[in-house]
């Protein structure tokens, strides 16, 4: 027996104004997509954007639906619309905004479980890590490197 220990690295901002342009202009799309997110269920609104390696900005937000597993997380919306629309274009960055109607989102709020899944594809397909940047409505950034320090143990292709 051996104990094996995993760590990840992330960076804490704790105002935009520290993130260089691009990231700022990105997080401000993910926010924009964050309010027009369609939650009438949870009133929990999430917005996600992604830089492309050719500039092109793909953004997408939480879209939910009166049976509610047919809804879809921010996140997957704006990369299966990044993998529909520009399927060679690698990502860059991504950038997640949340936000709750019902009590302030002061906390850096990380992609969910299945989006993790989602995402960590298309980092595979690429071949290069993603910077994420994620963050509630207010306060602090988080930055992790990479979708694989969200997700230690995943599965992917080369399991099958
Ligand atoms: N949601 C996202 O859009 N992204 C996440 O990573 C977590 C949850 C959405 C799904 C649902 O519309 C609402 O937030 C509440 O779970």
């Amino acid at each position: 027996m051996s104990k094996q220990k995993i760590e990840i690295q992330f960076e804490v901002f704790d105002h935009l104004s520290e993130l260089p342009a691009e990231i700022q202009n990105l997080m401000e799309k993910a926010q924009v997509a964050r309010e027009n997110a369609y939650a009438p269920y949870s009133h929990f609104r999430v917005g996600a954007a992604l830089l492309l390696l050719s500039g092109e900005v793909v953004s997408g937000n939480n879209q939910e639906n009166a049976a509610y597993p047919s809804g879809l997380c921010a996140e997957r919306v704006a990369v299966f619309a990044a993998g529909a629309n520009f399927s060679n274009d690698p990502i860059i960055a991504l950038a997640i905004s949340a936000r709750s109607e019902h009590q302030p989102t002061t906390e850096a709020i990380g992609p969910c479980g299945a989006c993790r899944q989602s995402l960590a594809e298309y980092e595979q397909k690429q071949n290069s890590p993603i910077p994420i940047f994620f963050m509630g409505e207010t306060g602090k950034i988080n930055k992790v490197n990479s979708i694989a320090d969200l997700l230690p143990f995943g599965f992917d292709a080369k399991n099958l």
